[in-house]
């Protein structure tokens, strides 16, 4: 079997991405600098895996750990479109130097193909909607043009080295192990504790943006089928990965709350700076080149993700005084 290098593995998608690999007989590296991941997303995951502490931005640690691997699945960079406005520069080297460090070990190395997580948020606020790969992308946040950059270095290095690479711009993925504890955690994740604790969400401006959001187990197809598809359909190109169907916050707080029990209607601020109004996927060069089919819903997904975050809080409340982290 062949040996993959997952960065970003203890994260929420990359240790998805790891876990089903070293299930299906993979050997994996897994990656990550545990600045944002969890030790604990690696603990259960069972199989030929070894964990590599190493930050994107060392490119000699890159360079050691892309031997003899044969495809990458970049995830590894510090997400957040608000904190890479208050913070630009060290995203930027994580998310932009942090790629091209990558893939010039991946080059140096004869690695075959690089699998990219990009962002769907490239789009800004393009319309028409569905957005499709084929638009010009107008990314507006520092986040978006970081995420963006790696699109265009993996394009590069396919027409320029023959190294192979699939960029898929994720649209708003959610799900178990998503982090939910800061203020810029992902909304599903943050709403999802604030209601399993009694606190009161916020919803920025009216709550009639929409996002495509998308759970997990869809991303992790769409990124083992990134890793097989022929090179002559995939390599140098770009695929959105979503559901294909956008929903607005307000409903999605009303969703969450019903699966919660949760009463409060929500509480409106000011609209965030940087957001965007609508995002919403084509997903049709997916279906067609990749042979991707998202299998889990929205409502469904909700319901998973539901029910994990609140086992999670019936274990941390179960915790002795003290332990609790
Ligand atoms: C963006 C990208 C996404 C990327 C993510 C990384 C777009 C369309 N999507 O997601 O691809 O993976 O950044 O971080 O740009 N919200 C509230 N209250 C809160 C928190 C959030 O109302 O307490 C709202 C936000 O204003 C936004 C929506 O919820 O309208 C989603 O926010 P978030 O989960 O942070 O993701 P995006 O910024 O949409």
């Amino acid at each position: 079997m062949a040996t993959y290098l997952v960065t970003g593995a203890a994260g929420c998608i990359g240790s998805w991405i790891t876990q089903t690999l070293a299930e299906r007989g993979g050997t994996v590296r897994a990656l990550d600098n545990f600045s944002t991941g969890k030790r604990e997303n690696l603990a259960g995951i069972r199989g030929e895996m070894t964990v590599i502490e190493a930050d994107l931005r060392d490119a000699a640690a890159l360079l050691h750990a892309c031997e003899g691997v044969e495809c990458i699945f970049h995830q590894g960079a510090l997400p957040s479109v608000p904190l890479a406005i208050q913070d630009p520069r060290t995203r930027h080297t994580a998310n932009i130097d942090g790629t091209f460090n990558l893939l010039e070990a991946a080059r140096a190395t004869g690695v075959r193909r690089v699998v990219y997580a990009a962002s769907s948020s490239a789009y800004g606020n393009k319309n028409p909607l569905p957005q499709t790969e084929t638009m010009l992308p107008g990314p507006l946040s520092p986040y978006a043009v970081q995420k963006y950059a790696g699109e265009l270095y993996l394009r590069s290095y396919w027409e320029v080295y023959k190294l192979e690479t699939v960029a898929l711009r994720y649209f708003n993925i959610f799900g178990p192990r998503q982090a939910p504890d800061s203020p810029y955690s992902g909304v599903m994740a943050k709403f999802t504790r604030m209601m399993l604790n009694g606190e009161q969400p916020v919803i920025h401006g009216d709550g009639t943006q929409s996002r495509d959001f998308t759970y997990i187990e869809n991303v992790v197809q769409a990124n083992l089928l990134a890793a097989s598809a022929p090179a002559d359909k995939v390599a140098g190109r770009v695929f959105n990965i979503a559901c294909g169907e956008p929903h607005t916050l307000n409903e999605t707080y009303a969703l969450l709350a019903e699966m919660l029990g949760y009463k409060n209607p929500p509480q409106y601020g000011p609209p965030r700076a940087g957001d965007i109004p609508h995002s919403y996927a084509d997903i049709r060069a997916a279906r067609e080149d990749l042979g991707y089919a998202p299998t889990v819903d929205f409502t469904e997904g909700l319901r998973r993700t539901v029910g994990w975050y609140r086992q999670q809080h019936a274990q941390r409340a179960a915790q002795p005084v003290g332990a609790k982290a």
